[in-house]
């Protein structure tokens, strides 16, 4: 397959992170569907995209043809067997749950075509883990974007010694379709490129808070207005979400053993509390207030 060939795109999975790959995929010229077990999911992925491209419209983003042309490329469904029974390139960005992924890849190398492409957008399993469950291991790898997907232009491209080296090359020339930069990742390191270059900042930052060296406020400041960076480390977690940040650092913890990959105590403090940020109205800032 070539990437010209890529005319279908899936993603399952219609939260954080898939509602805006889907609509980034639809808005590029994709015939795309978003599919999800929880139909509130969904349902909210679907009014994301009706706010979405009026709101581009009207920033002059997009033109009314465009806007219209996209919704209509985009389909919402809960049946997976419908969702990717044409599809070329399936994205999965469901839970980081390595069972639900393999079972997952499991359904998908059952229902769609023999030539599809089958990516996982996971940030902390990688795809060597999960391929063995399909009969094209050489087709299954990470795909990783970055929140938010509509805006964040890098895509890490992760080729482990399984995978093809033409599904490494299409998946790459897929994200160029797509706007986004790739960078072509060569071997399956924890947490690839950029998510070790963040989470050694995000640990020197929760180091410095639980010290009291200084608010969680002022570390962001500092980071903004002294490194130039768009936020910091702890405004940066209440939108990727706190949950994500302690299940990854026990995903680490379980398979390293060792004590210092445990997620902090103030980490673990949001997370047993349901304060995972921006998705919950709380989390290291008070997203109800500042509304
Ligand atoms: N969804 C979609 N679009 C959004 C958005 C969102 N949640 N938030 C902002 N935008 C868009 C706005 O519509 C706007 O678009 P246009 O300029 O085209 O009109 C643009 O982004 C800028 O928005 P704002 O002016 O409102 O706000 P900002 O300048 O502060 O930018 C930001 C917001 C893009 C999120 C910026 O703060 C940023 O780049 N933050 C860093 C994000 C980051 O580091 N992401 C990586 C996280 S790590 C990760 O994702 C890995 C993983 O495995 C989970």
């Amino acid at each position: 397959m070539k990437v010209d060939d890529v005319k279908n795109i899936a993603v399952i999975g219609a939260g954080n992170m898939g509602h805006q790959i889907a609509l980034l995929a639809a808005i590029q010229g994709f015939n795309t569907t978003c599919t999800d077990v929880v139909p509130e999911i969904l349902a909210k992925a679907e009014a994301f995209a009706d706010k979405y491209l009026p709101g581009r419209v009207a920033k002059e983003k997009l033109t009314q043809e465009q806007a219209d042309a996209a919704r209509s490329r985009l389909t919402f469904t809960n049946d997976l067997a419908e969702a990717v029974g044409e599809a070329d390139y399936v994205i999965e960005a469901v839970l980081e749950v390595l069972e639900l992924k393999r079972k997952i890849f499991a359904d998908l190398d059952r229902l769609t075509p023999a030539h599809a492409i089958l990516a996982t957008n996971s940030s902390a399993i990688v795809s060597s883990k999960i391929a063995d469950v399909t009969s094209r291991p050489e087709k299954v790898l990470n795909l990783h974007f970055f929140n938010p997907a509509l805006v964040m232009k890098l895509v890490e491209v992760v080729q482990g010694p399984h995978v093809s080296d033409e599904a490494a090359q299409l998946s790459m020339a897929l994200c160029d379709r797509l706007g986004k930069v790739s960078v072509h990742v060569k071997k399956e390191v924890e947490g690839f490129l950029l998510n070790r270059i963040l989470e050694a900042i995000n640990k020197e930052a929760l180091w410095l808070l639980e010290m009291g060296v200084a608010s969680f406020e002022d570390i962001d400041k500092a980071q903004v207005f002294g490194a130039g960076h768009p936020m910091g480390a702890f405004r940066l977690m209440d939108l990727t979400g706190i949950d994500l940040n302690y299940i990854m650092a026990m995903e680490k913890f379980r398979a390293s053993g060792n004590e210092a990959h445990l997620p902090s105590p103030s980490v673990v403090e949001r997370y047993i509390t349901g304060n995972y940020g921006q998705k919950t109205g709380k989390g290291w800032y008070d997203y109800s207030e500042e509304s």
